[in-house]
């Protein structure tokens, strides 16, 4: 058993450059192909769990190419507002193209890092999103604290990630390792994934959490206290 983790602890680390290069590069033309279709329903689910409600102000960090935003606008509607964030200006060219093919007047990109960034003017959101961001943020702990930071008390934190997979099923970790480090993924990241979710489970409250594929992936809901 610690032969097997020693080699998937080896299979590529976190690294902020190595991820921005990935997100700049070689990714974009493909990645909405290359996402599994899988993600699409959790995310949808996480989304729908939650208290979002018409004309809420949701932020999204590592917005990517918009994936979330269909479901986020399906809840908060035309009076809603999104600010998606990403570092990577590819990436949101293709949120750009899907921002004017769906008509949403209410959707604005910034290019930031999320673990930096700070809104201005500096009125809190209802609500803070993050799917599929945190396990490849090196400084994933500053990012979290700053999605909070943007948030309301009582708004709602929505994150959704790939997990390292604890107990007897650990022997799949390198084969979703494998899969995820062409989208930056690694052991350690997964790794750092665990710990958002427990720290969510420890400092939110009203929290909603649902595992898929083996408890690989999961996405958490809770509110700001
Ligand atoms: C796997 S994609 C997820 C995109 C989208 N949330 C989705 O689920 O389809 C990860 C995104 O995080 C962005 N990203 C990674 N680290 C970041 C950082 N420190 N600041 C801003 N964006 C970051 C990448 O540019 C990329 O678009």
């Amino acid at each position: 058993m610690k032969l097997h983790v020693d080699r998937i602890k080896k299979m590529y680390a976190v690294n902020a450059e190595a991820i921005k290069n990935i997100y700049s590069y070689s990714l974009p033309g493909i990645y909405d192909q290359k996402l599994s279709r899988a993600f699409e329903q959790w995310k949808a689910e996480a989304i729908n769990v939650s208290t979002l409600q018409e004309g809420d102000k949701v932020i999204v960090f590592c917005c990517g190419s918009g994936n979330d935003f269909p479901h986020i606008l399906n809840k908060i509607g035309e009076k809603g507002k999104i600010l998606g964030v990403d570092f990577s200006s590819q990436m949101l060219n293709l949120a750009r193209q899907k921002i004017v093919q769906g008509g949403w007047s209410n959707v604005e990109l910034i290019e930031a890092d999320v673990t930096k960034f700070k809104n201005i003017p500096n009125t809190p959101f209802d609500a803070g999103v993050c799917t599929l961001g945190m396990s490849i943020i090196p400084e994933y702990q500053k990012a979290y604290h700053n999605l909070l930071a943007h948030v309301k008390s009582g708004g709602e934190i929505i994150i959704g990630d790939i997990q390292l997979i604890a107990g007897w099923r650990l022997f799949l970790n390198s084969r979703i390792i494998y899969r995820a480090k062409e989208f930056g993924g690694s052991y350690k990241g997964h790794q750092n994934s665990r710990q958002i979710f427990a720290m969510m489970e420890k400092q939110l409250s009203h929290i909603r959490k649902q595992h898929f594929y083996n408890n690989a992936y999961v996405y958490c809901v809770g509110r700001k206290r």
